[in-house]
Order: structure tokens, then sequence, then C-alpha cells
């Protein structure tokens, strides 16, 4: 298996480190723009080899895609990170420009790769990348649900004093700090209802700490985390690769499941060796159902900006 990293910035990185420690791939492209900064960073990814015992080999390489040739996944970390203080809604003007250059370079040496999309805002990047690749939207995914239930799960844990591993609990909708969904409801402790043991406030505390989880690392770090991000979309390549079947939460462009269209928004979808194989379409309460669709509002206002700026 193959597979490619597109920027080699803290993200990209990561996603490229976890990747190589669990050998999902025998041969891993790391590409950044940035002349000699992917190449370094590989070589010393590769002078851990030794320590960890991992097989994978990883090549850095500035800016030519030939070497991406024939990747089975190629994950799109490329465009600014956050500042403190910024919301990932305010990166749309520059990181629009380079995600789209990224994916038809790509495409001209992967045609038919998967394709996941790191970058924000990831939800109109995700967009983006379906219009402009022509790729079936099976193939196309964002992360953003990964990461954001990951936070969810740890908030969780540090209110009820558990193990994240023994949580079950999905975030839906967009992936930003007022449109993300995080489902306490649904949530579990080994199948047990978490609102059993959470007071009210208690669950609104979680909540909005998950919604915001992102900005508060931006604001601790003075840029955008790296270590959940990249471990979480290693998770996705995990289940792709292997065709783990497993459900995770995603970006994916709707037709009509959770009654939403021609939009990417988060919901729990099977990855396996096509993409997403199934969209899991369940039951919002009406309450949820109407947040859901709050957040598809205030992504499609975003999406307009992709045609004004005649970027679709
Ligand atoms: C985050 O939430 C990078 O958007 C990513 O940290």
């Amino acid at each position: 298996m193959k597979v490619t990293v597109i920027g080699a910035g803290a993200v990209g990185a990561t996603c490229a480190d976890n990747i190589a420690r669990k050998e999902l791939a025998e041969e891993l492209i790391l590409l950044d723009i940035k002349e000699g900064f992917a190449e370094g960073k590989a070589i010393d990814m590769m002078q851990t080899a030794a320590l960890l015992g991992f097989d994978t080999k990883i090549t850095g390489v500035t800016n030519d895609y030939s070497r991406t040739a024939g990747s089975d996944v190629v994950v799109i970390t490329s465009g600014l990170p956050r500042k403190p203080g910024m919301t990932r809604e305010e990166l749309i003007g520059v990181n629009a420009g380079i995600v789209k250059g990224v994916t038809e370079n790509v495409l001209k040496y992967s045609p038919n790769t998967i394709i996941i999309v790191v970058s924000n805002p990831m939800d109109t990047m995700n967009y983006l990348t379906l219009k402009t690749s022509g790729l079936p939207k099976n193939r196309i995914l964002g992360m953003g649900g990964a990461l954001d239930s990951a936070r969810f799960k740890y908030y969780l844990s540090q209110e009820l004093g558990c193990s994240p591993a023994d949580l079950n609990a999905v975030v839906i909708g967009g992936h930003g700090d007022t449109t993300m969904i995080p489902l306490i409801k649904h949530a579990t402790w080994n199948s047990i209802p978490v609102t059993q043991f959470l007071k009210q406030e208690q669950q609104d505390k979680i909540v909005a700490a998950t919604m915001v989880g992102g900005a508060t690392l931006t604001g601790l770090i003075g840029t955008s985390a790296w270590y959940a991000p990249g471990a979480g979309t290693a998770a996705m390549v995990e289940s792709i690769l292997r065709d783990e079947k497993k459900l995770i939460s995603c970006g994916v462009v709707l037709d009509g499941e959770y009654g939403q269209k021609d939009i990417s928004l988060v919901v729990p979808v099977v990855l396996g060796k096509n993409g997403w194989e199934k969209i899991v379409d369940f039951k919002l309460s009406t309450e949820e159902q109407a947040t859901f669709n709050k957040s598809a509002d205030a992504v499609r206002n975003m999406n307009q900006v992709l045609s004004d700026s005649k970027l679709i």
C-alpha cells in the first residue's frame, strides 16, 4: 500500500508518524512546498525506525507530485493553520486556492485515490475537493469527526473519571466551533448512558468544551493542535487500508441523508477499502435535527464563497 501526506507541517508529520508506527503502508510520501522541509522530517522519522521497529519507507519530497503516483490514500493537510483567536472559517480565502491546486496535482498521478481532507475550514474544503476531483463521493472524506469525537471522549472521561477507551461518543454536524454537535444523549460508558452519571450542568460543560476544543489548544499552544488531529487522520487511514469497516464520524457529501443534500457534513460512516462505504443515517431527536439543520445552513453559507470566487 502507498500513502501520500501533503503538507509536512505538524499535523501532516504527526499523521505520517502514526501511519509509519502502525505500518499501515509499505510506502509513505511526505510532500511539502518548502524546499527540503519534507525531506528533513522524513529522514528524522526514518531514524526512529531502528528504535521503534517499523518497516514503512518514508520519503520526503519538495512539490514533486510524480513521486506520489499510485497512492491508495492521499491526506491533504496543506494550508495555513489557525492562530489564537481565529476561527477555522477565517482561513477559507487562502486555503481554498491551495486545496484546489493540491487536489488537481494529486489526481494527475493518482486518478483513483481516496482523499482525506484535513485543511480548514474542513467542511468547505471537503466539498471543494469533491467538486474539483470529480471522484465518486465515497472516495472523499473530511477529517474532523474522528478528532472531535476523541476530544468529546476526553472531556467525558475527565468528568466521569473513567478511561476514554471505555466510552462511545460521537460528534456530528460541522467541524467548526459553533457547528459541531456532540451527541451527549447517545454517549455511553461501556453501553450505560453517560447521562445517568452526569448532571445537566456537567453535560453542558462537556459539550461546550468539546465544541471549542481546537480553539482552546490554539490559545494554549499558539497554533493549531497536531497530536490528536494526526492520530484521528491515521485512524481513518487504518480503517480504509485494513478494510476494518470501523464506524467513524467523517465529513462526507450528503445526498438526502439526515435531510441534507449537496453539502459536506460530519456523520457516522463505515470506513473500508472503498472509502466511506455506508452512511449510518440514524434518527435524531427533533432538537438534534434542528441543530443539525442550523449547522448545515452555516456550512452552506461558507460554501457560497467557493462559487462567489469561481473555485467551483
Ligand atoms: C483542530 O481542531 C486542526 O481543525 C483541527 O485542531
